[in-house]
């Protein structure tokens, strides 16, 4: 790769702010966790145009053909590993922040839980988030990986996919894309107050998905139907169960209410 498309890349991101840029690298958040391990100096972007064994949430591929945006930020934010249950909230209205910056209508632009976004209730965009924690109860770097669809999706997934193109006509190349998107993402960090997630998980709430409505839920272990009924200010999604019982998830899958099955 010449050293112009790497100075372009760098120049995309705010200042202070490192990227590198790979025209393909098998995931950017094993390179970014690589690199947070050999203590690379933070905070940086790891970019890449094409992903031959992206990685998705709970184990899953995230299938990564050229034309949509690759990226893994590297990071030392010193909080409790506790606190980053709210992170995926803020990553997810950088997202949504960036989806509307590059030409989708805010309507249209919805967070599902626990930090998909939605365009036209479909899936647009991944957030994959891993930490490393050096002392046990803080973190030593986090890796906060997000992928946009901007020009292609993959067409047989549970809940379905789309893209920007798909759904607003509007080409969008990766690097306009990357340029909101760190920007988005540095001025929500630079705001975040773990103690004190009030607002942004009432922006969250504000465009949300399926809030007050009835959907499946999928663990690990289970498959059932509950109403969302909020987020808690330890991050966790509140569940009304049928039974009128109330539950709180950390880890899980929405899917359309059984109505819409
Ligand atoms: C999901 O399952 O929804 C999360 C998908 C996360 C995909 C992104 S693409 C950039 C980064 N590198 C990876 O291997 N995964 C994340």
């Amino acid at each position: 790769m010449s050293s112009l498309i790497q100075q372009e890349w760098a120049s995309l991101a705010p200042e202070g702010t490192n990227v590198q840029y790979y025209a393909e690298c098998g995931s950017t958040n094993s390179v970014a966790t690589e690199a947070g391990a050999e203590g690379f100096e933070t905070p940086t972007w790891y970019v890449t145009g094409r992903q031959t064994a992206g990685r998705g949430r709970r184990g899953r591929t995230w299938l990564s053909k050229p034309g949509n945006l690759y990226c893994s930020l590297l990071t030392h934010i010193g909080v409790k590993l506790s606190d980053l249950a709210t992170l995926p909230y803020l990553v997810a209205l950088a997202v949504r922040d960036t989806f509307i910056d590059i030409g989708c209508a805010p309507d249209t632009v919805q967070c599902k839980w626990p930090n998909d976004i939605l365009i036209n209730e479909k899936k647009s965009s991944g957030v994959l988030i891993e930490s490393s924690a050096a002392q046990s109860q803080m973190t030593d770097f986090v890796v906060i990986g997000i992928g946009l669809n901007l020009a292609n999706f993959p067409e047989d997934t549970t809940f379905p996919a789309t893209c920007v193109k798909r759904e607003t006509g509007i080409d969008v190349p990766p690097s306009t894309a990357f340029k909101s998107l760190s920007k988005n993402m540095r001025r929500r960090l630079v705001a975040w107050r773990p103690n004190d997630v009030s607002t942004l998980i009432s922006e969250w709430r504000d465009a949300s998905w399926g809030m007050g409505e009835r959907r499946e839920i999928h663990t690990l272990g289970e498959t059932f139907v509950a109403t969302l009924d909020g987020i808690d200010d330890k991050g966790g999604l509140k569940l009304r169960l049928e039974d009128g019982t109330m539950r709180v998830l950390f880890a899980g899958d929405v899917f359309s209410g059984p109505q819409q099955h």
